[in-house]
């Protein structure tokens, strides 16, 4: 098949490459996001293959359907950019690949929190400047604290198995509760409320969608525990930035790690360290010494970037054949 990849940069390319030695597709990169400005660049495509930020409006869509496409094959779990009644309405399909490697990104939000409550991050640019002072570095244990998780799917729940190794208390909220799960590790499934009031650390792995817009706002952040920790690895738009930045700049938060942000469209993945930061909220979020951002990374594994090469183009591959949609959405 003939497929246009989107927002594609070195690391994607290898790893498509690499797997589509097995499939056979024509791949084209291209480096700019899919939408409507460069929808175009995909005539003649049976198949588009966006990335997380890219925005498949009803118009991109009508564009691409014009230009014959047939297939979205996203390269991601989350689908939150793309307009699936419009897709729907155009006759296009949609794929993603819903699961590529939990650990990926569960592991990246540990990996955040250990930063944050060691200081490594602060650490580290001391050494390299000869300064081996200890003042203001005290953390705290992982042990024996309360570890509340938001979205106990499959993200949540490796999360919630290296919370447990820990030695934390594992609280869980879901509308979908996977009670053998917790029972097998010990943890609980409470009210959201009650997670947000006892959890000394509160991770988020639920997706977002007009339900889930601004989940954490500011009643939530004030609900929190003075001096809880937030990590979100899931979606920018799941937590409100102004109210994120008031909590912060009130010392309510203990700290903040972001793996995402409700604005990154534009910003992630683009190296702007010669133009500078245009959005006065992420430049605000970046002074706070006890908030840790990276950019989007958490599926930045050579496991998770096979996963979903491999993934994406038997995707591709078993729309080419009529075969039924096995990862459709919508
Ligand atoms: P999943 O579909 O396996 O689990 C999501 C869980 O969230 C489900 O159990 C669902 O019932 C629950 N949920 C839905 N609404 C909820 C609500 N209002 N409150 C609490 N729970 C709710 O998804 P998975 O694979 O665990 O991924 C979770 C999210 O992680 C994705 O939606 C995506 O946004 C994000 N993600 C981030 C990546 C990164 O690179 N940072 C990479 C992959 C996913």
């Amino acid at each position: 098949m003939k497929i246009a990849v989107f927002d594609s940069h070195h690391y994607d390319q290898q790893a498509l490459k690499l797997a589509n030695a097995r499939f056979g597709h024509q791949l084209q990169f291209f480096e700019p996001r899919l939408n409507a400005s460069t929808a175009l660049l995909a005539q003649g495509f049976e198949a588009v293959c966006p990335f997380v930020n890219c925005r498949l409006d009803a118009t991109t869509l009508a564009q691409l359907q014009q230009g014959g496409t047939r297939l979205v094959a996203l390269r991601a779990a989350g689908f939150n950019g793309i307009d699936l009644a419009a897709a729907k309405q155009l006759g296009i399909a949609v794929a993603r690949v819903p699961a590529y490697s939990p650990h990926a990104v569960a592991e990246h939000a540990f990996a955040l929190l250990l930063t944050l409550v060691r200081k490594t991050h602060r650490a580290y640019n001391r050494v390299r400047e000869a300064d081996f002072s200890l003042d203001g570095l005290v953390g705290f244990d992982l042990h024996g604290k309360t570890l509340g998780l938001i979205g106990t799917g499959k993200i949540g729940q490796v999360a919630a198995r290296i919370g447990a190794g820990f030695g934390c208390r594992v609280l869980l909220a879901d509308p979908q509760p996977d009670t053998a799960f917790a029972t097998s590790i010990g943890a609980h499934y409470v009210a959201r409320e009650t997670l947000l009031a006892e959890s000394d650390i509160v991770s988020l792995h639920l997706p977002l969608s007009p339900q889930t817009q601004h989940l954490i706002d500011a009643a939530a952040l004030a609900a929190m525990k003075p001096g809880a920790i937030l990590i979100n690895t899931s979606r920018g738009g799941l937590v409100d930035t102004g109210a994120l930045i008031a909590a912060l700049k009130s010392g309510h938060l203990g700290g903040v790690a972001l793996d995402v942000y409700e604005l990154e469209e534009g910003v992630f993945f683009q190296d702007l360290s010669a133009s500078g930061i245009a959005d006065d909220q992420l430049a605000r979020l970046t002074t706070f010494p006890n908030v840790l951002i990276t950019s989007h990374q958490g599926f930045l594994t050579r496991e998770a970037l096979a996963n979903i090469a491999e993934t994406t183009l038997e995707n591709a591959r078993a729309f080419a054949a009529g075969e039924p949609l096995r990862n459709a959405v919508g």
